[in-house]
This record gives C-alpha cells, sequence and structure tokens, in this order.
C-alpha cells in the first residue's frame, strides 16, 4: 500500500478523546463499523455519568439538581442548532432516526391530501422511506426517484421528471449507507423548493462526517443519529420553523405551541439529550485544538474540513486497492472526495463468514443488509446475501487502515 498522503489532524489529541481507544479489552482491534455506530467522545460520556449521578431528577424544577438538569437539556439544543445553523426551536431529540421519521410521516398524513404525492428515493435505508411509502395507503402518490443500477447514484436531472404542482414532499439520502456517495442536498432541496415540494433530507451517514451546515443546505428536515456521530442514542431532528408550524401537532395538544415538543410524542430520555451538548464540547474542541474558531458554526466547519481531510486521505488509497480487484465488487464512487468512508463490497457470496474472519485478525466489521434493502436489490444485489462494509470515521488511524487492507488480503 502507498504511504497515505499527509493531513493536519492531530491523531493523537484525537483518539485521547475517545475512551475506548484507552479500553483494554478493545486493544488490538481495528473498528470498521462505525456506520452502524460510532464510539463515544469523552464529553458525552462524563456529562452521561454527571447527569445519573447528579441530576438525576425530573427536569425543570426549583430545585437545583433539576434547574441543572434542564439547563443542560436546553444547552444541548442551543449549542447543536448553533453549529447546525439553525435555530434552537427547529431542533427536537427523538428515540431514533427511524422513530423521527415514522411521527413525521404521521404528520404528513395529517398535512397532505388524497392525489398529491411524495418523491422517495431508492437509494435510502429503509428508515426515510419504508414509512413515507406507507403513506400510500392513505391515497398519496409515491413516486420513486431510482438510482443507476451500475453506479447507485442518483441523478438529479431524473428528479426533475417527477416534479410536477402534486408533489409536496420530496425525501432523500444526504448520504447512503451502502453507496457512501455524498449528494448535493443544496442543489436537490433548490430543485425540490423550486417546483413548491418541501426536502426531508437523511443525513445519519453524512453527520458523522462533520455536521453540516443546515440552514446553508436548505433543507425543511434535516435527520441524524447521535449515537452514530460520538453520541449516545439518540435521534436528532431539525425541522425548520415554517414548515414544523405548518405541520399538525403530534404531541399532546397542550403542548402544540411548543415545537421541541410537537414532534416528540413520547416523554424525552432526559440524561440522553443532556449528554447530547458533549458533541458540540468535542466538536469545539477539536476546532480550538487545531488552530480554528472557537466555538458555533464556524468552530462545527472547520471540523468538519479537518476531519474530511483526513478521512479522504486514508480512503482514497483503500479505494484504489479495492478498485483493482476483479472477485469483488465495489460500491458508489472511487473517488474519495466523492464519498463517505463507508465502504460496502459486494462479494458475490455470504459476507458472514469474511467478516468473522476478519474479526479474527483484529478487524470489526459486519456483513449484511443494514436495511440498505432497496439499494441493494436495485443494484442487483441479493439483499439476503449483503454486502461487507468496512466503515470508518476521521478517528481511524493509518495504521488502521493498512491493518485492514492486509487483513481483507487474507480472507478475501
Ligand atoms: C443512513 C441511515 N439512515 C437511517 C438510519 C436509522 O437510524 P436509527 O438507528 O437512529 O433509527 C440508519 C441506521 O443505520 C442509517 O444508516
Amino acid at each position: 500500500m502507498p504511504d497515505l498522503a499527509p493531513d493536519t489532524l492531530d491523531l493523537a489529541w484525537v483518539r485521547a478523546r475517545f475512551p475506548a481507544f484507552s479500553e483494554p479489552s478493545l486493544a488490538g482491534q481495528a473498528f470498521f463499523e462505525n456506520a452502524g455506530g460510532s464510539y463515544a467522545c469523552a464529553p458525552v460520556i462524563d456529562r452521561l455519568t454527571r447527569f445519573y449521578t447528579a441530576r438525576k431528577v425530573q427536569p425543570y424544577g426549583p430545585y437545583e439538581a433539576s434547574r441543572l438538569g434542564g439547563a443542560e437539556m436546553d444547552e444541548a439544543r442551543a449549542r447543536l442548532a448553533l453549529a447546525l445553523g439553525v435555530e434552537a426551536g427547529e431542533l427536537s431529540f427523538g428515540p431514533s432516526t427511524t422513530q423521527n421519521t415514522y411521527v413525521l410521516a404521521q404528520a404528513f398524513r395529517g398535512l397532505l391530501s388524497p392525489g398529491e404525492a411524495i418523491v422517495v428515493t431508492d437509494q435510502d435505508h429503509e428508515a426515510n422511506s419504508g414509512p413515507w411509502r406507507r403513506l400510500q395507503a392513505e391515497g398519496i402518490e409515491i413516486r420513486e426517484w431510482r438510482i443507476d443500477p451500475a453506479t447507485g447514484a442518483l441523478d438529479p436531472a431524473d428528479l426533475d421528471a417527477l416534479l410536477d404542482d402534486k408533489v409536496r414532499l420530496v425525501v432523500f439520502p444526504h448520504c447512503s449507507n451502502v453507496v457512501g456517495e455524498i449528494n448535493d442536498a443544496a442543489a436537490i432541496t433548490a430543485r425540490a423548493h423550486a417546483a413548491g415540494a418541501f426536502t426531508c433530507v437523511d443525513g445519519v451517514s453524512y453527520a458523522p462526517h462533520g455536521l453540516p451546515d443546515v440552514g446553508a443546505l436548505g433543507a425543511d428536515i434535516y435527520l441524524f443519529s447521535a449515537y452514530k456521530t460520538y453520541g449516545p442514542h439518540q435521534g436528532i431532528m431539525v425541522i425548520r420553523r415554517a414548515l414544523a408550524e405548518l405541520l399538525p401537532n403530534q404531541g399532546h395538544a397542550f403542548n402544540a405551541a411548543a415545537l421541541t415538543k410537537r414532534f416528540t410524542p413520547a416523554g424525552p430520555d432526559h440524561a440522553q439529550v443532556a449528554a447530547s451538548a458533549g458533541m458540540v464540547d468535542y466538536i469545539e474542541a477539536l476546532s480550538r485544538h487545531h488552530g480554528g474558531p472557537d466555538s458555533g458554526a464556524d468552530a462545527a466547519r472547520f471540523a468538519h474540513a479537518a476531519m474530511r481531510a483526513h478521512e479522504t486521505a486514508l480512503l482514497q488509497p483503500l479505494l484504489d486497492k479495492l478498485a483493482a480487484r476483479n472477485d469483488l465488487r465495489l460500491l458508489g464512487p472511487v473517488d474519495a472526495a466523492a464519498r463517505a468512508p463507508t465502504v460496502a463490497l459486494d462479494l458475490g457470496r455470504d459476507p458472514g463468514p469474511v467478516a468473522a474472519a476478519l474479526a479474527r485478525r483484529g478487524i470489526m466489521a459486519a456483513g449484511g443488509d443494514f436495511y440498505a434493502v432497496r439499494p441493494l436489490a436495485a443494484m442487483g444485489i441479493d439483499p439476503d446475501q449483503g454486502v461487507l462494509r468496512l466503515s470508518f470515521v476521521h478517528y481511524t488511524s493509518a495504521e488502521e487502515t493498512r491493518a485492514l487492507w492486509a487483513a481483507l488480503q487474507e480472507v478475501l
């Protein structure tokens, strides 16, 4: 493997912020299933521990522990919103992205009339597909924006052919969890808006590689999962104010006026909401440590660029090697800059034993359909057989990608 291109991320500093890297039971194992769920950063774990130890009471009460708990939950919302370029009231927490999309689809059921249409894709994880498709039973027309079966790519020109004045919503992924290609969410949203439709963007596979500026993307809804973005097990959902006020309330009737309660019918997981502030602690500290801005959207943008530079430097040589093999099919772009380091391989056979063989060699990875049944089928891959997926993030080291390549050569 050629030398990896240099980048400027201080990896020793980064890895010292993730307790998993000093956990003895994980020593000697390289983690390549980050798209399933990332390691948690220390500020998140510290805040979670503090909440469970000192603030585990009903929040927003008049006593100190309760006041501190509520304030920390508000802090998490406000600082995440700032980093994402939206208002605090536009950000909601929910148990998971899948639960959030089911609630959103129920809300759209109340907004849309029979005969109106939603555009879905066959590139999405099922979380941003199935809940919307079910609205067909309510008389909503579902139009499918289909990927190119050879490349897995979504062509925006194909979307134009699906848009007309019946379409109220276009849902699509910022990045698929098996194709890996980064879709131009701003351009797609602009096309949808021009046709009078809202957009709902699944950012679950994108956000771990740098928080997006949701305000700049223009998306009406942006979803991601904190547990894949160095945080606790929460879904995070931005719903821009104009749409949030239009959609019918999904919570208790008396909470209808509170935007942050309209789409979260269950009581929130207080500790996890509060601990989500640790995600921003980490991102801002990463920016500061590398000479970037102190806080807010500027720090998030700086950290995003630093993460991506490191990831692409490690990813390109790996993609080149994989693309050169004729015994597997590499899904998605060969250009690292065009994709996330979430690399799915169609081996033409069951990837399970291969993942198990990798595990014996100290590589943590997995095989399966990853709930991306539709994109796999659309690319001619039997979802029951599935793919081997190798996914990493900015905390992954060149030594680990080299170890991965060495192990792959033995097991493929
Ligand atoms: C791209 C993508 N979207 C949505 C989801 C669902 O997220 P959650 O587990 O928070 O429901 C996943 C989970 O793997 C995913 O990879």
